[in-house]
């Protein structure tokens, strides 16, 4: 077991529980030390379970709920441990999922969470398709829902998923941002600092990955600057610049962060005509750096060209805007149909649900489903 002190909290320690390596924040410490000393053999190393082993002690684990500790579990290297009552968080590293990402050539959908509706569509089409999944939160987000009760509700879904699901910092302003998440119980977070010259993002996400990889949080950056708008930030087209390969490869040299962002064209939210994403360069970015590469703004690009683009080294792709719109078409819709319903749980249960489907279309397409 090691530990790291972080700014703004005591202590964040790494233990292994069931063979897969979790981080806690130290208040969650005493508990667990207590289950892990009533245990008779120390724990394994850490080994990602086979398919077949993972369903075995999915079902022994349902069987003997009185086990102490938490057992591993999951297929194609992205193992996930499951919780035991009242134990620590157990969210799945991005970075796992990235890797057999990369190395399987598909993606992982990565979306965001906006309120309580958008968080079960996504779990519920994760777990339709069998796909990873990767819930992410932006900082205007997570202040829209309340930052503890979102954290809580997350962790709560991605606990009792049956698919291996990641809970991630979406554009993250600042180490301390990130920080906040780490402690909250988040397995990997972003630092956006694309605005920046590349010297200070550069040693921005160094300061957040020295934190991050002590507790085994994955990190995610962003080189050259994705257009549009997110949250409260708009970058316009004149702002917008797209990723220098020479400019990528010192960046993950000097900052080898788990999952880069690159900016080939695509931008947050509505597009005007159709995207063209620059090919070429994100060929010449994946033969520069060996790391899962992130697609953002991943609405309204057609499928044919996000293909082409998972083909070419994109890992995770990010989508937000064309599942809000797939929700708010089918509240509009409901609404026009009954006027006199109040009932918020009438109001948006068929909402959610075509956010659901439109997520499980996202996953086939990304190649995901299926994978968990
Ligand atoms: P869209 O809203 O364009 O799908 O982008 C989402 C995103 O990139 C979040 O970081």
């Amino acid at each position: 077991m090691s530990s790291v002190s972080l700014p703004g909290m005591s202590q964040i320690t790494l233990q292994f529980v069931g063979g897969t390596r979790v981080t806690t924040a130290a208040n969650d410490v005493a508990q667990a030390v207590g289950r892990i000393a009533g245990r008779s053999k120390a724990p394994a190393p850490p080994r990602p379970p086979s398919s077949s082993e993972a369903h075995a002690t999915r079902s022994r684990k349902a069987r003997d709920s009185t086990a102490a500790g938490a057992a591993g579990q999951g297929a194609n290297g992205m193992g996930r441990t499951r919780q035991q009552k009242g134990a620590l968080r157990v969210l799945v590293s991005a970075a796992d999922m990235l890797r057999t990402a990369r190395r399987e050539g598909f993606a992982i959908g990565a979306f965001n969470v906006n309120n309580l509706e958008f968080l079960r569509a996504i779990v519920e089409a994760a777990q339709a398709e069998r796909a990873p999944v990767i819930l992410q939160v932006s900082e205007g987000a997570a202040a829209y829902m309340g930052f503890a009760e979102s954290a809580a509700m997350c962790r709560a879904a991605a606990e009792a998923a049956k698919v291996p699901c990641a809970l991630h910092l979406d554009h993250g302003s600042s180490l301390a941002a990130a920080v906040r998440c780490i402690r909250a119980g988040y397995s990997s977070v972003m630092i956006d600092s694309s605005k920046r010259p590349l010297d200070e993002n550069i040693r921005v996400t160094r300061s957040v990955l020295e934190v991050a990889h002590a507790v085994d949080v994955s990190v995610e950056a962003e080189i050259g600057r994705i257009g549009g708008t997110e949250d409260d930030l708009t970058v316009s087209e004149r702002e917008a610049t797209l990723a220098v390969p020479a400019e990528v490869e010192r960046f993950y040299a000097e900052a080898p962060v788990d999952a880069l962002a690159v900016a080939i064209g695509s931008a947050h939210g509505h597009y005007r005509g159709v995207p063209k994403l620059d090919f070429e360069r994100l060929r010449a970015i994946r033969d520069r750096v060996d790391v899962p590469l992130v697609l953002h703004g991943g609405s309204g690009i057609p499928d044919e060209a996000v293909r082409t683009a998972i083909g070419l080294g994109i890992a995770k792709v990010n989508v937000n805007t064309e599942n809000q719109e797939a929700f708010a078409a089918e509240l509009r819709k409901l609404l026009a149909e009954d006027p006199d319903v109040y009932d918020p749980r009438k109001i948006l249960a068929r909402p959610r649900d075509a956010a659901r489907e439109m997520v499980r279309t996202k996953m086939r397409l990304f190649g995901a489903s299926g994978k968990a």
